[in-house]
């Protein structure tokens, strides 16, 4: 192979390393550090003409797609829908030239993903490619391409692409809020900032690696794990679950945290830890309320939050996981982090092949 995995036992483990260094060169593709600007010189199109984004994607880069809708809706003021590939290339969607189709896909090459491009563009819609391939499929095809900075990514399961895939979306969401006059400079500056800061973030949370080991061996015993979020926690949390259950095979769901009591709160015994992504943004007292509701039912929380939600979380029950302060609109980037190292611990304590997991494929090209 062309590339090594270094000093690291697994891909997963280097490539989760390399995020710091990819996240920025992929920023310095985007952004004008010194201006405190966006700069998506590659784009074509007209983004003030848009009237509604659609986004889709497969698998995690789905994800990515999920926590950009707060991003687009918030800083854009533009209504914005999201699906699954496989689900939005067989649906009747009704799109025309003021549509912006964003596919999101590090191969460039999944099947589902390129289908519900070519509809998308069948209907008239403008399409936009976040892909990690220069030279793939959907870069070829679309009318626009944003190319993520990743670097080759062998784990089958997606880490380092996911987080540039998010630098990506964050970027487009302000270019678009700026070109339709709704994005303020000094929100735009602010956010630049703080996607510039993430990097050094990174690299404080990859070194207290350690303590996310010893967090992990009170997640590897269990058979069920439930993973709870709101606002752009909730694509995390989902992401939390579906990265555990590729690579360690314990069953895991990822639900919006508010949805608790319409069903999962019925599955919570001491058996079943939580996992609560719950930066200390507008929604953490919400979020600390479903945590005390999942405690009072016997389970073990293992919490990721920020030095102050940590000490207003501070329960009987409750591990929490520290996380260094951020702007909360670039807090994604940062719990993508333990959250993939915690899956990677897991799955190494259960001695699961972690850059193959079985019955899954790092690109999927059949339907
Ligand atoms: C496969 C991989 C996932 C990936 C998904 C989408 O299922 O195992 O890690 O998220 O495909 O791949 P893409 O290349 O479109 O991002």
């Amino acid at each position: 192979a062309l590339v090594g995995k270094g000093n690291h036992a697994h891909f997963m483990h280097k490539e989760i390393h390399e995020q710091p260094t990819v996240i920025g060169y992929t920023l310095h593709r985007m952004i004008d550090a010194a201006a405190g600007r966006v700069a998506l010189s590659d784009l074509n199109v007209d983004l003030s003409a848009i009237r509604r984004v659609q986004l889709s994607a497969c698998g995690t880069a789905a994800l990515a797609a999920l926590t950009a809708r707060h991003w687009i809706e918030g800083l854009a003021g533009i209504p914005t829908s999201w699906d699954v590939a496989s689900e939005l290339r067989y649906r009747a969607v009704p799109m025309s030239g003021t549509e912006l189709g964003v596919f999101v896909s590090q191969s460039g090459e999944t099947a589902d993903t390129l289908g519900a491009m070519a509809q998308a563009q069948s209907a008239g819609a403008h399409t936009l490619a976040i892909t990690n391939v220069a030279e793939s499929s959907m870069a070829r095809e679309a009318d626009d391409v944003l190319l993520t900075m990743a670097g080759p990514e062998i784990g089958v399961a997606a880490t380092k692409t996911f987080t540039c895939q998010l630098v990506a979306l964050a970027c487009l969401a302000m270019a678009i809020g700026r070109a339709r006059g709704v994005l303020g400079e000094a929100r735009e500056s602010a956010f630049v900032q703080a996607l510039s800061e993430v990097p050094s973030r990174i690299n404080d949370i990859l070194g207290r690696e350690q303590q996310l080991v010893t967090l992990a061996e009170t997640i590897a015993p269990a058979r069920n794990v439930l993973y709870i979020g709101r606002g752009m926690s909730h694509p995390l949390a989902m992401e939390g679950a579906l990265k555990l259950k590729e690579i360690s095979y314990i069953h895991a769901e990822g639900y919006a945290a508010g949805e608790l009591k319409h069903g999962p709160i019925a599955l919570i015994d001491g058996s079943m830890p939580v996992i609560v992504v719950a930066p200390r943004d507008a929604l953490f007292p919400k979020t600390l309320s479903n945590m005390e509701e999942v405690l009072a039912r016997g389970a073990r929380v293992l919490l990721f939050t920020d030095a102050e939600g940590a000490e207003e979380a501070d329960r009987p029950g409750v591990e929490s996981f520290v996380m260094p302060a951020i702007d909360p609109l670039a807090a994604p980037l940062l719990y993508a982090v333990p959250i993939q190292l915690i899956a990677y611990h897991v799955a190494l304590q259960k001695g699961t092949d972690v850059d193959q997991p079985r019955n899954l494929a790092k690109s999927v090209t059949v339907e």
